[in-house]
């Protein structure tokens, strides 16, 4: 098992460092940055049903969900399509309105998810088109789907799901580009500017794991005796906010909760005292003296704030008690960037307080019962 984990510690932590690699996998062969060109014959296969969909579902459970909740931020702002995200078990059994005019993307690392696949059935059975973004090769769900894409990632051993995430997102940017760019939804310019930012993920994601590594862990072992966490971002960065909690529940079994930053107004800061670390997504973006003004909220309640910041970003490295720094790329791409802190964050907080990391209690790898 030492030998299978390549000298990592644990699967988990060899799954993290393997980003730079799988990220790259999953554009290969796909994006074409000189030539200002994305190849995903999947798409390409169903373009008239996408061209017209009245409006895109995105069907996931736990982290594939959280790949799709980004997805419909990216979609809608770059593609103009209506998307809705749901919850494969509540989207199964809640009869929901569905024609052959939307286009449903399962999202699944495993591709044998039960509630997914279920969810998939039923809409296949009134007319929707159905593309899976899928891990393992020939699963269910990806034999169930139309069309699709694989994610690439290589398979996923450590339970709560790192690398099949970062390639989740990496793909489903070169569908909303690819689709952006056949509807003329975005121009040359900023076409090329995120089709350049996203070819160099895989270098920055390698740069932030060398350059961060070491000072993530003395921060995971600073507030490793947390009772509970919040986990605040906004826009694209939210999404990542509920990741992050996420992964931290997951691996470390402390109470996390992800937020929308402006919403904890109405409700989680009420928790908030010298006891609650905050960790704000907070990368610079079109919103950021937002999201400066809810952490000088959380500083003046006395909570600890933990944060995710671009680099060179003075403002909110003076008031953050402690800063994960991620380069800059556009805001659209930056949550394959910001998650990657958090990723290693509960990895190191899991490990100093001495759990099984790859494989934490009562969660299973794949999902195929109910
Ligand atoms: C389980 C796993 C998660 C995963 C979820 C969805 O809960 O522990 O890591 O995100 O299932 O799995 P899928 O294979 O459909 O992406």
């Amino acid at each position: 098992a030492a030998i299978e984990k390549g000298g990592y510690d644990h699967f988990m932590l060899k799954e993290i460092f393997e980003q730079p690699q799988t990220i790259f996998d999953s554009l290969r062969g796909r994006l074409d940055a000189e030539q200002k060109h994305i190849t995903l014959s999947g798409v390409d296969k169903i373009k008239d049903k996408l061209m017209e969909a009245n409006r895109i579902i995105i069907v996931a459970c736990g982290t594939s969900w959280h790949a799709g909740l980004l997805a419909e931020y990216v979609i809608e702002e770059l593609c103009r399509i209506n998307v809705e995200v749901e919850y494969a078990s509540e989207f199964r059994y809640r009869n929901p309105i569905i024609t052959d005019k939307d286009v449903i993307i399962a999202i699944s690392q495993s591709g044998e998810t039960a509630d997914t696949l279920v969810a998939l059935e039923n809409a296949k059975k009134q007319g929707a088109t159905i593309f899976g973004l899928v891990n393992v090769v020939g699963s269910s769900i990806a034999r169930l789907s139309d069309a699709g894409a694989y994610t690439h990632a290589g398979p996923e051993i450590g339970v709560a799901s790192t690398k099949a995430f970062t390639a989740q997102l990496a793909v489903l940017y070169l569908i909303a580009l690819k689709v952006a760019r056949d509807k003329q939804t975005i121009d040359q310019t900023l076409f090329n500017k995120l089709l350049a930012d996203l070819a160099k993920v895989p270098q920055l994601v390698h740069d932030i794991l060398q350059e961060q590594d070491a000072a993530i862990k003395e921060i995971a072992n600073k507030y490793a005796e947390a009772r509970d966490f919040l986990y605040l971002g906004r826009g694209f960065n939210f999404p990542i906010a509920l990741e992050g909690a996420l992964k931290l529940k997951e691996i470390s079994y402390i109470h996390a909760e992800g937020y929308p930053a402006a919403e904890m107004k109405h409700g989680p800061i009420a928790l908030v005292d010298e006891n609650l670390p905050v960790v704000f997504v907070a990368t610079k973006d079109s919103y950021h003296e937002k999201i400066v003004s809810n952490i000088q909220e959380i500083k003046a309640r006395k909570g600890q704030v933990i944060a995710v910041i671009s680099q060179g970003d003075n403002v909110v490295a003076g008031l953050a008690d402690d800063v994960m720094v991620v380069p800059q790329v556009h805001e659209v791409i930056a949550p394959l960037l910001s998650v990657i802190p958090l990723q290693l964050l509960s990895y190191y907080i899991g490990v100093n307080r001495g759990l099984d990391v790859d494989k934490p209690r009562n969660l299973a790898k794949s999902v195929t019962v109910e």
